[in-house]
């Protein structure tokens, strides 16, 4: 038959990567299609609900991303095609599976369809044309703001450029089919994206503007300005030449530490939701009723999240006051959220309205998933999972929310420990990312394969971690505080060495946060240690602070002052004035101390505990660890975590940086020894990410 159409679908679940085995196939039926003089022309689509999510990130690393045919050559058979390809696009289409639509000779697009070049977000730039043909298909300045911020951009947005040639309300394969036939019998020319003619007269003076302001915003980030200078190119350059430029910026934004760092911290998330001993097809329990005990900050925020995920949250307290203080905390915060315009009203009234408050556990019976966010006592833990026991079904999934305390010990309360896990979510629960999901002696795959697909619906970022006192996350950051604090004695003001690891990247410096955390709840683990851990030194000088009921930001003052309503940390002379008479008492005399120093201690603090961390297998891997603080504790995305900041100083550095950190006067010489694991690594020249 004279008008046949091949249609050829890009099969790769879950996102149809453009792995080798899909180039392999795709080139082969481009191949055939082209030389089999029956087919007029070729549909080019994707199987299930998309088009492409672009490079197989599986195959990252390893030959086969650069083995033929690569994408270039893919972009290449498709683009010099003698018959016309049409690009079907019947749903997401980003990356480099956007690049390859852009080489076909028309597209035609669903009304669902989303389009972007993410590569920004991992530090690179699109490395396969998308900077040379996207501003000539959509326009310059609408390409820049989509290859600069890597933002998906809706069909709708973008219906009347050169990028769609039809926009669909029926099903893409089917309308890029007509499609192709009536081109083939109006016998239209081969579109190529390439040869559009980019007009775009102040070119110069719009660059120039736009360097300046993503400059301001992406300081310690290479490639959004590269992406400006290969967008740049696409004006000034002929089109191969172009081309080439693009590749070598390409090449050149792989190399850097912030792209390595990015990209790391991109296949961490996916890493930390596997399970060594937990199969993927592991059965999980249904979750369809969740419980929180407890209406206090943490309580209230959890209890948010469920809600916001459209599940039912009953929840429990004590007295009829105290729920309704909780219940309206929890109102409020919504409601600021929809002043701030983050949240829809009907979406307030939706949640609010599967919210149940109650004060009797026989209101649990349904609950499939119960989290207990009550004080931090054992007994009283002990004593709410008693009767979470008796309240509900016997497979019930219960969860502490403890920050410091034996999850074994509280599941041991229960004669069902199988059912019993540690979810550690950080304040303000409704909005930190971070979740460590701590598995107990005796707690079920089961079990910990559901909560971990409970926190993807909540959208938060889990990480398994061991039992152990203060988990992964705050198990290091005592660490780095206890640092912190003797950085005081020796010379430092709260301000130097917030301010020095704030210049390193770190969101806050330790004593903002200690502020905004509240200085009493290291005072109260502080106390316990001096009982647990008598050998352990700790600098006293903040629970000088404390005795003064300078708890941070709630009490007005802590290390810095607060003025009503605001959040601005002051220095005070009050702080600075007991530091200087503790030193005294210490006998101690003040030396300056540089901001490297400071940066050192505090980060190979968080290296050398994360390394014993490692070990005792409380986190599964390093990139686990590195999630936790990127996640967690603000910890700068372009170093990638601190075991894979401490990979790019090299361990055996890292080693001998300790061991002169061991040396300083006054230091804790002990501490610094390096870790077993990390002394193993360095001395055989290997990494913790490995
Ligand atoms: N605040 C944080 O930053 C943080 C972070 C992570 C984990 N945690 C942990 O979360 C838990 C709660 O901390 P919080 O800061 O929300 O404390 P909170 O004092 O604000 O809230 C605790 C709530 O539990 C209620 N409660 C106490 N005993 C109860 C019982 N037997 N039955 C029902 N309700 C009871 C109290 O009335 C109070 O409203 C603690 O285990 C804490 O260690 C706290």
């Amino acid at each position: 038959m004279q008008n046949t159409v091949a249609v050829i679908t890009l099969d790769n679940p879950p996102v149809n990567g453009l792995g080798f085995e899909t180039r392999v196939e795709t080139a082969g039926g481009l191949d055939r299609a082209l030389a089999d003089s029956g087919v007029a022309a070729i549909v080019l689509t994707g199987a299930g609900k998309l088009f492409s999510g672009g490079a197989d990130i599986r195959e990252f690393n390893t030959p086969k991303a650069t083995a033929e045919p690569t994408l270039h050559t893919l972009i290449r058979i498709v683009e010099s095609a003698s018959k016309p390809v049409v690009a079907a696009l019947n749903g997401t289409c980003v990356g480099g599976g956007l690049e390859l639509a852009l080489a076909c000779h028309y597209r035609v697009a669903t009304a669902n369809t989303s389009v972007g070049l993410p590569e920004v977000r991992i530090g690179l730039l699109p490395g396969a044309g998308g900077t040379q043909r996207l501003p000539r298909a959509v326009g310059v300045e609408a390409a820049l703001n989509m290859i600069v911020s890597g933002a998906n951009v809706s069909v709708r947005d973008l219906a009347r450029t050169a990028l769609f040639d039809e926009v669909t309300q029926d099903d893409a394969v089917e309308a890029a089919i007509a499609f192709a036939r009536k081109a083939v019998v109006e016998k239209r020319p081969l579109k190529r994206v390439r040869d559009i003619r980019i007009d775009y007269p102040n070119a110069d003076g719009y660059f120039g503007f736009a360097r300046n302001s993503v400059a301001a915003v992406t300081k310690n980030y290479p490639a959004p300005l590269k992406c400006v200078d290969a967008v740049a190119a696409a004006v000034s350059k002929p089109f191969e030449e172009g081309l080439r430029y693009e590749r070598g910026l390409f090449l050149q934004l792989v190399q850097t530490p912030e792209s390595r760092a990015l990209r790391h911290a991109f296949f961490a998330q996916r890493a930390a939701a596997k399970i060594p001993d937990i199969p993927d097809d592991t059965p999980t329990r249904s979750i369809r009723n969740v419980a929180v005990i407890g209406a206090g900050t943490m309580g209230g925020g959890i209890a948010m999240s469920f809600l916001s995920a459209g599940l039912p949250v009953t929840l429990l307290e004590m007295s009829p006051e105290l729920l309704d203080r909780g219940v309206a905390t929890i109102r409020r915060n919504f409601e600021a959220s929809v002043a701030k315009k983050k949240l829809a009203p009907d979406k307030l009234d939706a949640a609010m309205a599967l919210l149940r408050p109650t004060l009797h556990y026989d209101d649990l019976s349904n609950a499939d998933l119960v989290i207990e966010a009550v004080f931090e006592e054992m007994d009283i833990k002990q004593q709410v999972f008693r009767e979470l026991q008796r309240a509900t079904k016997p497979d019930a999934i219960l969860a502490t929310n403890t920050s410091t305390l034996d999850v074994n010990r509280i599941a041991a309360a229960t004669s069902r420990p199988q059912d019993v896990l540690g979810m550690h979510f950080f304040s303000p629960a409704n909005v930190m990312k971070l979740l460590e999901v701590v598995r107990g002696d005796k707690t079920g795959k089961d079990v910990l394969k559901t909560v971990m697909d409970v926190a993807k619906r909540i959208r938060k970022t889990a990480v398994v971690a061991g039992v152990c006192d203060g988990f992964i996350g705050n198990r290091m950051v005592e660490h780095y505080l206890r640092q912190a604090m003797f950085l005081l004695e020796e010379g430092a003001a709260p301000a130097q060495v917030d301010r020095a690891l704030e210049k390193f990247g770190m969101a806050m410096g330790p004593f903002r946060m200690s502020d905004l955390a509240g200085n009493d709840v290291g005072w109260r683990i502080r106390k316990r240690r001096y009982v647990e851990k008598p050998h352990m030194r700790y600098s006293r000088i903040a629970d000088r602070l404390c005795e003064s009921g300078r708890y941070g930001q709630k009490t007005g003052a802590g290390w810095y002052r607060y003025e009503a309503g605001r959040r601005d940390a002051i220095a005070d002379p009050a702080v600075d004035a007991m530091i200087v008479s503790y030193r005294k008492e210490l006998g101690v005399t003040p030396r300056k101390i540089a901001d490297d120093e400071i940066v050192d201690r505090l980060i190979l603090a968080l290296v050398n505990e994360g390394a014993r961390i490692l070990e005792e297998g409380i986190a599964l891997r390093a990139s686990d660890i590195d999630l936790v603080y990127l996640t967690g504790y603000g910890f700068p995305p372009y170093r990638g975590g601190p075991m894979f900041y401490a990979d790019t100083l090299g361990l055996y550095n890292v080693a001998r940086r300790m061991k002169e950190l061991a040396r300083i006067p006054n230091a804790d010489a002990e501490f610094w020894n390096p870790a077993p694991l990390l002394a193993r690594l360095a001395g055989e020249g290997r990494t913790f990410n490995g």
